[in-house]
């Protein structure tokens, strides 16, 4: 099979297939990263369906469930690593998928900066205090939450949604971009409008049930956090899928990590995450979990 381009990034044939990606599924997985953007989505009456959607059907689940469960299971915190290096193709292969991770409101509020400049990759290393999660790594990742981007990826979003403006966004879609979302995301440095919003949304909500947040700046903060969490671990996850070990670190100085690859101060650092394959000592214990039952609620 021809190589083919992804979004700009060339998938080579060479990276390991997924779980149960045959010749058929191999199709249907190159054509999941077209651009699948709401604009381009057409509403027929039973929802959308496009060429790249993949039916969990029976066939699916006994393909796809063992591989997952495998990944799953084999990702551990690894603390060593040897010396292997991690083919650039799968690096950039797993950072793709990492940014299949679902958002809010598919902002994407957050940015993967793989750090391979030597200088400032040994200057990294440091900031991650020097752990050998991060010394022995073959390759960084420093996993940033940018909420301040949230009006700029708006308007990169509406562009692509709506071709470069040759379309437009219409009904419930057009007034959630156009007119709600900024009016939910929209934060003033000074608190005031924040606070007249927050009596707003408070004495709204005492007769219906309405978006609480994000508000203040703290809760823009949990925001962009919580994308760029969703971000890292599925790049994690895509590591294991692919034959490789990670470590997400938050043991980190993050002043000098903002220094190093120059973000703005509103810009934070979620974690970075070491990748690279394990050296048998790098697992240092057995995986523990609280129980089931602590973490489980079932509301019945
Ligand atoms: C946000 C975050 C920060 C972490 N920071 C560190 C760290 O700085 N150093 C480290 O060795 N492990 C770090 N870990 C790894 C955890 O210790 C590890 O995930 C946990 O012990 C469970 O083990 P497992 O990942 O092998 O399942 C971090 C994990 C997360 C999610």
């Amino acid at each position: 099979m021809a190589k083919k381009r992804l979004l700009g990034w060339k998938r080579s044939e060479d990276i390991p297939a997924r779980a149960g990606e045959g010749e058929g599924e191999k199709k249907i997985i190159m054509t999941m990263r077209r651009d699948t953007s709401p604009a381009n989505e057409k509403k027929p009456k039973g929802g959308y369906s496009g060429p790249e959607v993949i039916i969990p059907d029976d066939s699916f689940l006994a393909k796809a469930l063992p591989g997952f469960k495998m990944s799953l299971e084999a990702r551990r915190s690894i603390r060593i690593y040897d010396d292997s290096q991690i083919p650039e193709r799968i690096m950039k292969d797993c950072l793709k998928d990492a940014t299949l991770a679902p958002s809010s409101s598919n902002l994407q509020p957050y940015e993967l900066y793989w750090v391979r400049q030597p200088e400032k990759k040994s200057r990294l290393q440091a900031a991650c205090l020097g752990q050998p999660a991060a010394t022995t790594a073959a390759e960084l990742i420093i996993v940033a939450a940018r909420r301040d981007l949230w009006k700029t990826n708006l308007k990169k979003l509406k562009n692509i949604m709506t071709k470069g403006g040759k379309t437009e966004l219409r009904g419930a879609v057009g007034k959630y971009y156009n007119q709600l979302l900024p009016k939910v995301m929209s934060n003033d440095p000074f608190g005031v409008f924040n606070k007249l919003r927050l009596v707003g949304f408070t004495t709204m909500g005492l007769s219906k049930p309405i978006i609480r947040a994000p508000i203040s700046d703290s809760d823009h903060r949990v925001w962009a956090h919580t994308q760029a969490a969703l971000a890292a671990q599925t790049l994690m996850l895509s590591l294991a899928a692919h034959g490789y070990d990670s470590c997400p670190m938050g043991g980190i100085d993050e002043v000098r990590i903002k220094k190093i690859i120059g973000l703005p101060a509103q810009a934070e650092v979620s974690m970075v995450i070491s990748a690279g394959r394990r050296k048998p000592e790098g697992l240092y214990s057995r995986r523990v979990r609280l129980e089931d039952d602590d973490l489980i609620k079932i509301i019945d």
